[in-house]
């Protein structure tokens, strides 16, 4: 399939143009425990419900070679010749990203589903520039070579005081290699996330996530019937057959 050509969703030039892509594409970003599995659930119940074709997707992972480098990423023992430096952290998920966008979201798109994805660019932001110290406009760059330009046209990011998102990950028994960071970087990690949504606050809509997973399965829901209404009459997004 030719690479669909896709303007990214900022700026003045792409706020004057028609929708850039079919399809819609959100994501869900936020630190550990923050409830972006939970609301990725329950928004892919709600729009399956309502008819929509709904593609539910991950990252690192959603394709099978980019699910093994998730394993890589999340399971890699720290305290090792192989303990992952930042820049490898940071290649990892691009390659993983590269193949995910190509292969699973953008034909997906293409066909108008409603692609649902647990974490995505912002989340390299966040993790390996905020939070390991990496360069952000550089990452920025890679992120566009990465993606090719495809950025989503809604995020929400899911805000909660680290120890009460720790305090809920911990309840799993299962601890992978970033759960174990110290509270130091996931807190530089969730400043990050602010900073993020504040310079992109069109695109990336703040949710208070302390609240009860009903309330802001709701506010998600009430956020994003409008935009479905929109493509649905523009035709850019399809109902299930
Ligand atoms: N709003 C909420 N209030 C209380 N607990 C929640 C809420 N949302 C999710 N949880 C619970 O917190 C844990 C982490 O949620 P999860 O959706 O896996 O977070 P994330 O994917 O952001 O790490 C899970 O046990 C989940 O059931
Ligand atoms: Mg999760």
């Amino acid at each position: 399939m030719p690479p669909v050509a896709i303007r990214v969703n900022q700026g003045a030039a792409a706020r004057k143009s028609p929708t850039p892509h079919r399809g819609l594409f959100i994501t869900f970003e936020g630190i550990e425990g923050s409830g972006k599995s939970t609301q990725a659930r329950l928004l892919t119940e709600f729009l399956k419900i309502s008819g929509f074709v709904v593609v539910e997707t991950r990252e690192p992972g959603g394709t099978p070679v980019a699910e093994r480098i998730r394993d890589i990423f999340l399971q890699t023992p720290k305290n090792t010749v192989d303990s992952l430096v930042p820049e490898t952290e940071t290649s990892l998920v691009l390659a993983a990203r590269s193949q995910h966008v190509a292969s699973l979201i953008r034909p997906a798109l293409a066909k108008g589903a409603v692609v649902l994805c647990d974490r995505f660019s912002d989340s390299t932001l966040a993790y390996q520039g905020y939070g390991r110290g990496l360069n952000v406009s550089k990452l920025q760059g890679f992120n566009r070579f990465a993606t090719q330009g495809l950025t989503p046209d809604m995020t929400f990011l899911f805000d909660l005081p680290v120890p009460k998102g720790l305090a809920r990950r911990r309840r799993n028994p299962n601890q992978n290699r970033i759960d174990k960071e110290a509270l130091a970087f996931h807190s530089r990690v969730r400043k990050g996330f602010l900073a993020l949504a504040s310079q992109q606050s069109r695109r990336i809509h703040i949710i208070n996530a302390s609240r009860s997973e009903e309330a802001i399965s709701r506010q998600i829901q009430t956020l994003v019937e409008p935009i479905l209404k929109r493509r649905l009459r523009a035709k850019q997004i399809s109902r299930a057959k």
